[in-house]
């Protein structure tokens, strides 16, 4: 499958992302990622990245279309991918469907996760993160086992993102409302969109997510208290599928 996964920022397509990636076998695509790698390498596209990431700001779309052109073309997504961040434009959008037109393949779904604003800086004002794994974690409802390494990674020190200041919160919504939101009309009018709220636990919204994707399960796990989730996961609403759980959830649309 090729999926686009769509929502505000901190409403949890990372999170949720990379875990339908590892289990599904799919690339995780995540252009958020490629670009605060490069700001961490220092490469020219970082050097230009950093400072619009820094203001909240979107980096051009041609830059965005080229980084993931090649990104999608290596072995690991010939399988499936997911995308997150991306498309995060319409132009950006019909980039996409033309590169993977030529490759006679297409976008199958796109899922978008909603939540209210509220929560969404509740959880990218306390959101830290492994600078090795990229695993994202959360002061209060996804704390690592000691309270400040990664569980992964012992001894790797978690950090809060650069852009998860207020301030910067504040814009990247605005952002999103008046660049990002028009995707979702745009997957909703040729029957590719599943809407998922992204309130309540992880675990609930990962149930679903897999339930609106009508995704196989490829390692069905006996064990009811193993999530895969990191520690200590949130509570909140019950999560669902149902269009009335997600009009509830739709921020800004
Ligand atoms: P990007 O990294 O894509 O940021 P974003 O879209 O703003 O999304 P986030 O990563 O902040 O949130 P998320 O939805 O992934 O939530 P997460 O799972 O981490 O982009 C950053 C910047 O790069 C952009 O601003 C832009 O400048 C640039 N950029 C990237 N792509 C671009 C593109 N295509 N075009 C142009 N520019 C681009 O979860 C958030 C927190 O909540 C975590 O702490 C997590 O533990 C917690 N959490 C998750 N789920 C739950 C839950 N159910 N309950 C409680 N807590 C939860």
């Amino acid at each position: 499958m090729r999926l686009v996964l769509l929502g505000p920022p901190g409403v949890g397509k990372g999170t949720q992302g990379r875990r339908l990636a590892g289990e599904l076998g799919w690339a995780l695509i995540s252009t958020g990622e490629m670009l605060r790698e490069a700001v961490a390498k220092g490469t020219p596209l970082g050097r230009a990245a950093g400072r619009l990431m820094a203001a909240g700001e979107l980096v051009e779309d041609d830059i965005m279309v080229g980084l993931v052109r090649d990104r999608s073309a290596e072995p690991d997504a010939a399988r499936g991918f997911v995308l997150d961040g991306f498309p995060r434009t319409v132009p950006q959008a019909d980039a996409l469907e033309a590169m993977l037109a030529e490759r006679a393949q297409r976008i199958d779904l796109a899922a978008y996760l909603g939540a209210p604003e509220v929560e969404l800086v509740r959880r990218l004002s306390g959101r830290l993160e492994c600078p090795v794994c990229k695993r994202a974690y959360h002061r209060t409802d996804a704390r690592p086992r000691d309270g400040r390494h990664c569980d992964d990674h012992p001894g790797v020190e978690l950090r809060q993102r650069a852009d998860d200041a207020e301030e910067t919160v504040r814009k990247r919504l605005d952002v999103y409302r008046v660049q990002t939101a028009p995707l979702v009309d745009y997957y909703r009018r040729d029957g590719r969109l599943r809407e998922v709220s992204g309130l309540g636990a992880m675990d609930e919204v990962y149930r679903s997510l897999k339930q609106a994707l009508e995704c196989p399960d490829p390692d069905p796990d006996p064990d009811p208290t193993s999530s895969g989730a990191p520690s200590g996961a949130s509570s909140g609403a019950s999560s669902g599928v149902s269009s009335d759980a997600s009009r509830r959830a739709r921020p800004g649309r």
